[in-house]
């Protein structure tokens, strides 16, 4: 009965690690999927984690049962906290809502189920360019995909004339989907002024903002600074929806850790949106996990350990940076043509180089550099070792 299943294509970020996998060059380098590697080119597990795992072991009084279908009640608030800040009037009139959620994807995957079965406007308008999975994501929960621009090529920064354009011809009540910072993949974000400007048309246009946080504390290194952009449009007192992930600055990829927040206009809207939130998970995967909620709420609740994390989650951000300056100069070194200035401009943990799918295919037929078609590479799976390589394969690409 399965005879005439046709294959599918690979993921296109995820898919890269499985071509990567398959070959057995010595020297390939994997700068696709955004994960962050040491300097030795390892997967790194934060030692603030470490230590929570071993605290969440050694309590003998835990135990594996069911939680309730929004998650652990401890996470959910400390995870409100995070974005919102510990002093946001929205979680102190109780008119947050927060269920923990499958990380990013599954954090907006039940939102968007929200939206398309309780929200009036359908369709939700997402950047372009943007993360490969958004589209996906809302249309199979029953949403209607537009873009905005977002990207200027020739300028490799924000269109903001394009995306105050195309939001301004936005149908009222339309969702806008908004990466809090770090925008995936151009590592281009709006400054706090242009935010502002987004926030006034958005909110004169009716527009229902759907933030996607998914790089807290990996665009400036300060966890306040990179939840600034959420924090205005909460702090005018309307609609607001948040999908946060720990998969980037608290390393737990695996672990499937994140949280959907609905901001209401009021305590008692905000709990019949529970409510449903309830019916849309129960039938999708009853209840989340609760291994690594644990492990964000054991960190987040202790002063200590939150400061820990800080100072972990900064270095990391900080080799990003200092892997950004090390590409560059190598490039200059070489006289490699072109401009190559956006790669320490740009933001998070993504370049978006400008390459083409010929020049990228080219870079992993000759060089066995693994990286997303679009051109964008992920500078966290860079090191001091591998970044002359690479610049040997960005020089050869733009020059042969
Ligand atoms: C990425 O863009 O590389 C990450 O968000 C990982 C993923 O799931 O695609």
């Amino acid at each position: 009965v399965f005879a005439n299943i046709v294959r599918a294509p690979e993921d296109p970020i995820l898919g890269v690690t499985v071509a990567y996998n398959k070959d057995p060059s010595p020297n390939k380098l994997n700068l696709g999927v955004g994960a962050y590697r040491t300097e030795e080119g390892k997967p790194l597990v934060l030692n603030v984690v470490r230590r929570a795992e071993q605290m969440l072991v050694n309590d003998k009084s835990r135990v594996k049962e069911y939680l309730p279908i929004v998650g652990l009640a401890d996470f959910n608030k400390l995870s409100a906290k995070l974005i919102f800040g510990a002093d946001s009037p929205a979680i102190q009139e109780n008119r947050v809502t927060t269920v923990q959620c499958l990380s990013g994807t599954g954090s907006l995957r039940v939102g968007a189920e929200f939206l398309a079965r309780h929200y009036h406007e359908h369709t939700i308008y997402i950047p372009l360019p943007t993360w490969g999975n958004h589209p996906k994501v809302f249309t199979l929960a029953g949403l209607s995909v537009k873009t905005y621009r977002y990207y200027n090529p020739a300028t490799r920064g924000l269109d903001f004339e394009g995306v105050l354009d195309d939001l301004n011809a936005a149908p009222s009540g339309a969702i806008v989907l908004l990466h809090a910072c770090a925008h995936n993949p151009t590592g281009v974000d709006p400054t706090l002024e242009q935010w502002e400007q987004i926030r006034q048309l958005m909110r004169s246009k009716g527009l229902l903002p759907f933030f996607d946080s998914a790089y807290q504390g990996f665009a400036s290194g300060s966890l306040d600074a990179d939840a600034q952009s959420v924090r205005i449009f909460v702090a005018d007192g309307g609609e607001c929806v948040v999908a946060q992930s720990y998969a980037k600055n608290m390393g737990l990829y695996g672990e499937r850790v994140g949280a959907l927040s609905i901001v209401c206009r009021s305590a008692d809207v905000a709990s019949r949106v529970e409510s449903q939130l309830k019916l849309v998970i129960r039938p999708m995967y009853s209840n989340p996990p609760i291994h690594g909620a644990s492990i964000v709420a054991t960190i987040l609740k202790d002063s200590n350990m939150s400061h820990e994390w800080t100072v972990e989650l900064k270095a990391m951000a900080d080799r990003i940076i200092s892997m950004r300056q090390q590409l560059f100069d190598a490039l200059q070194a070489k006289d490699t043509p072109g401009d190559w200035s956006h790669i320490v401009k740009q933001i998070g943990m993504f370049t978006f180089t400008g390459l083409n799918a010929e020049q990228v295919a080219f870079m992993t037929r000759e060089y066995h550099i693994y990286m997303t078609s679009d051109g964008r590479i992920s500078m966290a799976g860079l090191s001091s070792g591998t970044v002359p390589h690479l610049a040997d394969a960005i020089h050869a690409a733009v020059t042969t």
